[in-house]
């Protein structure tokens, strides 16, 4: 097992680190020349511009990167979508439109709830197209087509290289669909494109600053509670970055939406928790930054999590970490490795079996 491992300590900071190489070999065999190149999913043009809604379903993180999956299709290609957990989905009766798509996100492609969905859809006449990383698994077979994440295999239960591959896939798609439909002409188009092969290299050069991440989770292994808070796409990363730390450090952790705070959740706030602002998207960064200040007038640490150049984070938070600049519509890309990372070093300050953490699966495959 220590082989598997390639030298890490734990699957899980192994996969973290397989990310950029995760990244390039999702996007890369599918941009040709500077241009996006679906043809394996047979999503030719006449019906990406016939699609009237988006569906998106999964379980877990794939369902966090649904969440974010509908800032990104919603602004790139101005298409309505609805994103739902599976096991709601299912059971929810839910009106579905005609000319309308159902995106399934799925690592193992083997959830039941999300086989589930598709199989809803399926009876109700709605075409379906997986994104699935274990090839020939059950999602892949019945999905009418499938756009594959190249992560791999992912050991560790908490999910990471998969994620990351899920968000790389929706970004293709997303930005394709914004071409074909009009929404971007094409010099957002090329600049975008250029962008996303530029990311796996930012996505490398983010886990350089692990050290100090290690280090400031040491000091917070022993905090009872966690919020991570962010609007928009920063929203979307919080829910991941919550749940990453909650799975793996069993510290009870919740992400909120930052406007949200004042509506209930500030009144958790006491001397010393740990609230973690994530603040990529340059159009709501004072916004978030006031709802930190909020937090830390009533004794909040904070931790500030936003991009190079915005360095008077430093006058509100107390700990910072940055990313590289990148589209803002990829910024969740970058800005979930440092929550990836907070999580497995508490996750190991603690103690914990980091990959196999207490009463979760890999892969639930009952109901
Ligand atoms: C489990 C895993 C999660 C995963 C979720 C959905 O809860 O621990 O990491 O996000 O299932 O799994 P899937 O294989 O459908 O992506």
């Amino acid at each position: 097992e220590a082989a598997e491992k390639g030298g890490y300590e734990h699957f899980m900071m192994k996969e973290i680190h397989e990310q950029p190489a995760a990244v390039r070999d999702t996007l890369s065999p599918r941009i040709k020349d500077g241009r996006i190149e679906l043809s394996e999913i047979s999503l030719d043009e006449e019906t990406i511009r016939s699609v009237r809604r988006l569906y998106i379903i999964g379980c877990g993180s794939a369902y966090h990167v649904g969440v974010a999956a509908r800032y990104v299709f919603e602004s790139l290609a101005r298409l309505p979508v609805e994103v739902d957990v599976a096991s709601e989905f299912r059971y929810r009766n839910p009106v579905l439109e005609e000319n309308s798509l159902a995106i399934i996100i799925s690592q193992s492609g083997e959830t039941a709830d999300s086989l589930a969905a598709l199989r809803e859809c399926h009876a109700r006449g709605v075409p379906t197209l997986g994104i699935v990383n274990v090839v020939g698994s059950s999602i892949a077979r019945e999905a009418d087509a499938v756009l594959y994440t190249w992560a791999g295999p992912e050991i560790a239960v908490a999910t990471t290289k998969a994620y990351s591959t899920q968000l790389a896939a929706i970004y293709l798609l997303a930005t394709e669909f914004g071409r074909v439909r009009g929404t971007l002409d094409e010099e957002q188009y090329a600049r975008l494109v250029e962008e996303l092969e530029a990311l796996p290299g930012k996505i490398e050069k983010t886990l350089s600053d692990k050290e100090r991440i290690q280090w400031f989770a040491s000091k917070y292994a022993a905090a009872k509670d966690a919020f991570f808070i962010g609007r928009g796409l920063d929203y979307a990363v919080a829910l991941e970055g919550s749940l990453k730390f909650k799975e793996i450090s069993y510290i009870h952790s919740e992400a909120f939406a930052a406007g949200e705070m004042k509506h209930g959740p500030i009144s958790l706030v006491e001397k010393g928790t740990l609230v973690v602002g994530v603040l990529t998207q340059p159009d709501l960064y004072e916004k978030t930054i006031s709802n930190m200040v909020e937090a830390k007038s009533r004794g909040a640490f904070l931790m500030g999590l936003t991009t190079y150049g915005n360095y008077n984070i430093e006058d509100t938070a107390g700990f910072t970490v940055y990313v590289p600049r990148t589209d803002p519509h990829f910024a969740t890309s970058l800005s979930v490795i440092p929550l990836q990372l907070l999580a497995y070093y508490v996750s190991c300050a603690k103690g914990l079996d980091v990959d196999k953490p207490r009463n979760l699966a890999k892969s639930v495959t009952v109901e």
